[in-house]
């Protein structure tokens, strides 16, 4: 099992999608897949059509209260598991604060998945702030998996990620953390910007920087609101065909067998 952390301190970078849709994917690949909504704001959680119902999110866990193996609910798609997010957890950012291994809280709630081995994959969709779930997040994490949009400031963002990443490993909290990969979102091929940010970033970040790109398409925007991932949403669209795409790089980049 990976934990993955699919973060960006940016907003709207597209995060939730990429944590919904190359989730949808992985388990269409018959990987067991696990999305954890850690953002208060819940758009991943409702991008599934759940509500974020109390006492249903890792509040409880992540204050020591409960087992995160209670929160887990299933998805209409087999092999897609999430622990959904509600608004209790933007308390969990104060009472974690004070609990003395408050950086730390998130990798001990995952503990109990590295034992029953259910799970490939572990996918945790960030808040966009470097709060304290954003840092628990880098703790936990083997991996950061970093959605940037084809934008102007792209690359600022990127060194700003470097940064953190480096932080987090001097802080002890996680030496093993790297940044995994980066996606590069809303890419607009009528714009010669969108081709220029990709083959500068390609420049600076070389491999791991993703093969597959992420097409601006309304069709993604739409999907969250039907309760769909792409795949059932548009299934044979541009956007599904990426998210598909990346999923297979993703699997292969992480030696995973698509079984
Ligand atoms: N490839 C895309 N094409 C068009 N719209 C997109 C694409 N990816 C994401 N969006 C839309 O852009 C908005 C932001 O995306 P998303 O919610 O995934 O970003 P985020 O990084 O999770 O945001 P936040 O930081 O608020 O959590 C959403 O309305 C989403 O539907
Ligand atoms: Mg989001």
């Amino acid at each position: 099992m990976k934990i993955i952390a699919i973060a960006n301190q940016k907003g709207g970078v597209g995060k939730t999608t990429t944590a919904v849709n190359l989730g949808a994917a992985l388990a269409e690949m018959d990987l067991h897949i696990l999305l954890v909504d850690l953002d208060p704001q819940a758009n991943a959680t409702s991008s599934f059509g759940l509500q974020g119902v109390e006492q249903t999110s890792l509040y409880e866990p992540l204050l020591g209260e409960a087992s995160i193996i209670e929160k887990i609910s299933p998805t209409r798609r087999d092999d897609l598991f999430i622990v959904p997010a509600d608004l209790d957890l933007a308390g969990a950012e104060v009472e974690i604060a004070r609990m003395p291994d408050h950086l730390t809280r998130l990798a001990e709630t995952l503990k109990p998945l590295h034992a029953d081995e259910t799970f490939d994959f572990v996918l945790l969709d960030c808040p966009p702030s470097l709060g304290i779930l954003m840092t628990n997040a880098l703790a936990a994490a083997d991996e950061l998996l970093t959605p940037i949009q084809c934008e102007y400031f792209a690359l600022e963002g990127l060194v700003k990620i470097v940064r953190l990443i480096e932080r987090v490993r001097d802080s002890g909290a996680n030496r093993r953390l790297e940044l995994g990969g980066i996606v590069m979102t809303m890419f607009d091929s009528r714009t010669r910007l969108s081709s220029q940010v990709v083959a500068d970033v390609r420049e600076h970040f070389g491999q791991r920087v993703y093969e597959t790109v992420i097409p601006r398409s309304v069709r993604l925007s739409e999907a969250p609101s039907f309760g769909k991932s792409i795949l059932e949403y548009d299934p044979n669209g541009a956007a599904a065909t990426a998210y598909r795409a990346l999923a297979r790089e993703f699997i292969q980049r992480h030696g995973a067998a698509d079984k």
